[in-house]
C-alpha cells in the first residue's frame, strides 16, 4: 500500500489491498488496519467468531462495546452482518476512541460497503449527526482536501460540498435533516421498497466516548454481547492491553458474551487468562491464527489455547503491562515492564521454544 503523505495531519490514508480505505498513525508509528485489507480484516477477525455462538442473532438485545472504533470497521462489518442475518431485535453500540475526527468521517470514507450496503454508512451518519455537525470544521478540512480526495465516497463528497458552502441558510437542526434525508433518499429509499425485512433502523443506538478509553470504561456499566479491542500494537501503545484494562472488560462482559481481538500475543493471553478469561485461538478462511477470543463461558471458546500457548505464557514473553489505577502514560508502562522483564528469571521465550520443539521430536 502507498501511503498519501500530508503534513498537516497526523494520519495518512491508503488504499489496502482489498480496496477499502486504511490508515497510518505518524505519531505512534503504527498502522489502524491490515495493508492486506481493513474491511476483510474486520470481518475475518472480528466477526466471523461470533460463529461460535448458536443463536447470537437470535437474541432481542445485543451490546457492543467498540474499544479503538477509529473508522469504523469492526462496527461496519458486524452492520453488515446483522443486515445479512435480517436481525430484528435492538442493536446498541458503545464506541471507545479518542479521536472524534476518525469517527466522524467514518460514514464517508471508501470502505467497500457503500455500493451494496448503503444502509450501514445512513445508520452511522444517523446516529453521529451531532457529532459531525460539531466537527464539522475539522471534517471538511479533511475532506476538502485535495489529497484525501480518492479516499471519500463520490457521492459524500458531493453531498459534502453542497452543505458547506450552501447549508448554512439553515438551522443546525434543520442542516442535519435534510443532510440524512439527501442520504436516504438517494441511498437507501429504493432499496428498502425491494426489502420485506432488514435492520430497522429506529432499532439501531449508538453511543460515542471521545476520551481516553480507560476513562471512559469507568463509567460504564452495562453488559456487552461483544466486546471488539483493537487497540494500536501493544508494544507501541500499551495502554489498552494491560491487566488491569483487562479486569475492566471482564467486569462488563455478559456471562455468553465474547472479547475479540486480533492479537495473538502470549503477554495479552497471560493478561486475559489472569483477569478471569477463558481464552482461545482465533483462526482466519485460510486457517492462519488471526487472533484472541475470550469469553466468561468456555464453551464459546471452539480452539482453546493448547500446551505449547500456555507454556509460552509462563515465560518472559508472558509478562503482561500493569497500569495499577488506568492512569500511567505508556511510558511509564512499558518503563515498569522493562524492569520486571529484565529482573525476571523466567525462561526465554527462545529458550522455550527451542526446548519445546526437541521434546516433540
Ligand atoms: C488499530 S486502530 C483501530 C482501527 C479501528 N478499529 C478501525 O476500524 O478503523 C487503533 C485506534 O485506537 C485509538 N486509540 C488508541 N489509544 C486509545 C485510547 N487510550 N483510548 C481511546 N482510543 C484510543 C486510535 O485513535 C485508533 O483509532
Amino acid at each position: 500500500m502507498q501511503f498519501n503523505e500530508q503534513e498537516d495531519l497526523y494520519f495518512n490514508f491508503a488504499f489496502t489491498d482489498d480496496g477499502s480505505v486504511g490508515l497510518y498513525n505518524k505519531d505512534v508509528g503504527d498502522v489502524y488496519h491490515s495493508v492486506f485489507g481493513a474491511r476483510e480484516e474486520a470481518e475475518d477477525k472480528f466477526i466471523s467468531p461470533l460463529n461460535f455462538r448458536n443463536n447470537f442473532f437470535k437474541q432481542p438485545n445485543i451490546n457492543v462495546l467498540d474499544i479503538c472504533f477509529g473508522i469504523g470497521y469492526n462496527t461496519k462489518a458486524l452492520l453488515k452482518r446483522i443486515l445479512q442475518e435480517k436481525y430484528q431485535g435492538n442493536l446498541h453500540v458503545d464506541i471507545l476512541e479518542y479521536d472524534k475526527n476518525l469517527v466522524t468521517i467514518s460514514p464517508f470514507i471508501v470502505d467497500g460497503y457503500f455500493k451494496k450496503y448503503p444502509e450501514i454508512s445512513y445508520i452511522l451518519a444517523t446516529n453521529l449527526i451531532d457529532s459531525i455537525y460539531e466537527n464539522k470544521s475539522s471534517l471538511f478540512s479533511i475532506i476538502n482536501n485535495y489529497k484525501n480526495f480518492k479516499y471519500i465516497e463520490p457521492f459524500y463528497k458531493s453531498l459534502m460540498k453542497k452543505y458547506h458552502y450552501l447549508g448554512y441558510s439553515y438551522n443546525p437542526c434543520k442542516q442535519n435533516k435534510s443532510f440524512l434525508h439527501n442520504i436516504y433518499y438517494h441511498c437507501i429509499s429504493q432499496r428498502n421498497k425491494k426489502l420485506s425485512k432488514g435492520l430497522k433502523i429506529k432499532n439501531f443506538s449508538l453511543n460515542t466516548y471521545f476520551d481516553d478509553a480507560r476513562n471512559s470504561i469507568k463509567q460504564l456499566n452495562k453488559l456487552y454481547g461483544i466486546i471488539f479491542l483493537d487497540a494500536f500494537t501493544p508494544s507501541k501503545l500499551p495502554t489498552l492491553w494491560t491487566l488491569e484494562f483487562f479486569n475492566e472488560l471482564y467486569r462488563l462482559i455478559s456471562d455468553n458474551g465474547v472479547l475479540v481481538t486480533y492479537s495473538n500475543s502470549a503477554a495479552v493471553r497471560h493478561a486475559m487468562l489472569d483477569a478471569g478469561f477463558f481464552v482461545g485461538k482465533l483462526f482466519d478462511k485460510n486457517n492462519r491464527h488471526c487472533g484472541t477470543v475470550a469469553s466468561k463461558n468456555c464453551s464459546l471458546i471452539k480452539h482453546p489455547l493448547d500446551d505449547y500457548d500456555l507454556g509460552l505464557i509462563n515465560t518472559r514473553a508472558g509478562i503482561y503491562f500493569r497500569d495499577k489505577n488506568l492512569d500511567l502514560t505508556a511510558e511509564e508502562i512499558i518503563e515498569n515492564y522493562n524492569n520486571e522483564r529484565n529482573n525476571s528469571l523466567l525462561e526465554s521465550s527462545s529458550q522455550y521454544i527451542k526446548r519445546y520443539k526437541m521434546e516433540k521430536v
